[in-house]
């Protein structure tokens, strides 16, 4: 299959991680409503394409339970604020997107009834084939997993053809592209060779899981319009990482 996306990168239904903290713009904490809704218009353009979209959203622009463990608070009620960190930009993504005419459906890993739905696989998958955009809240309902882990989970469990993952860098380079200005972006760079050259895309937990189960990862830049829609429309936008 990732052959075939060498090719013709011929998407179905794709899994889009998006970051927490890039919600925030160009706030310090929190969510700034003009880029919500720039992602919801991007997010809007790839579903009038009749792609299915399925998305996990990080929770670090409210709050973060590495850090707060770091400042001496218990890491895993650290991580249970993370995770409702995640359904708060879950809500927000999903009015986003409702506010565009996107059909969605909120579904979290832990059970809060009332505001979404449970995460239950193959009624996600259902909502996938009629077209609504399902984002996954709450990560993966455990402690010491990152939202990159929860995204390969999910990716592998509805079948989608390939992470996307939005950073405000747009690839892998073989070095720090802020910090060296002859930085070399890899158009496609398989698992093995980032860990040889010691790179970094996702935590190794998340890492490993995509290799194992052969799910390509691209890493690309959210933050400029049009990149989304141009990615899954074949452009060379980003970094293919697989195996
Ligand atoms: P189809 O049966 O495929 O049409 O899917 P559906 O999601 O429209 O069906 P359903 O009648 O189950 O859901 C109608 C609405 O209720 C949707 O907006 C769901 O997201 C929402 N919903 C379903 N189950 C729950 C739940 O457990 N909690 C919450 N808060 N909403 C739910």
């Amino acid at each position: 299959m990732h052959n075939l996306l060498k090719q013709t990168m011929n998407y179905n239904r794709i899994l889009l991680k998006l970051s927490g903290e890039a919600l925030m713009g160009d706030r310090q904490y929190g969510i700034d409503p003009k880029r919500l809704s720039e992602y919801a218009k991007e997010i809007k353009q790839v579903v009038a394409k009749g792609i299915e979209v399925a998305i996990v959203i990080g929770g670090g622009n409210i709050f973060r339970g590495v850090a707060g463990a770091a400042n001496g608070m218990d890491r895993v009620q650290g991580d249970h604020m993370g995770m409702l960190a995640t359904c708060i930009n879950g809500l927000a993504l999903q009015s986003a997107l409702e506010d565009e005419g996107v059909n969605t459906r909120l579904q979290t890993a832990l059970e809060i009834k009332e505001i979404a739905e449970p995460y239950i696989k193959r009624r996600a998958i259902r909502h996938l084939e009629k077209g609504r955009v399902v984002i996954f809240g709450a990560g993966t309902g455990n402690p010491y997993f990152t939202t990159d882990t929860a995204a390969v989970l999910r990716a592998i469990e509805v079948n989608a053809d390939a992470i996307l993952k939005g950073t405000r860098v747009n690839g892998i380079y073989n070095v720090d592209p802020e910090k060296d200005a002859n930085a070399v972006k890899y158009e496609t760079i398989t698992f093995k060779n980032i860990i040889e050259k010691g790179l970094k895309v996702m935590d190794m937990t998340a890492f490993t899981l995509s290799e194992e189960n052969k799910l390509p990862i691209i890493v690309f830049d959210m933050n400029t319009n049009g990149n989304l829609l141009k990615l899954i429309s074949g452009e060379k936008i980003g970094t293919i990482v697989n195996n």
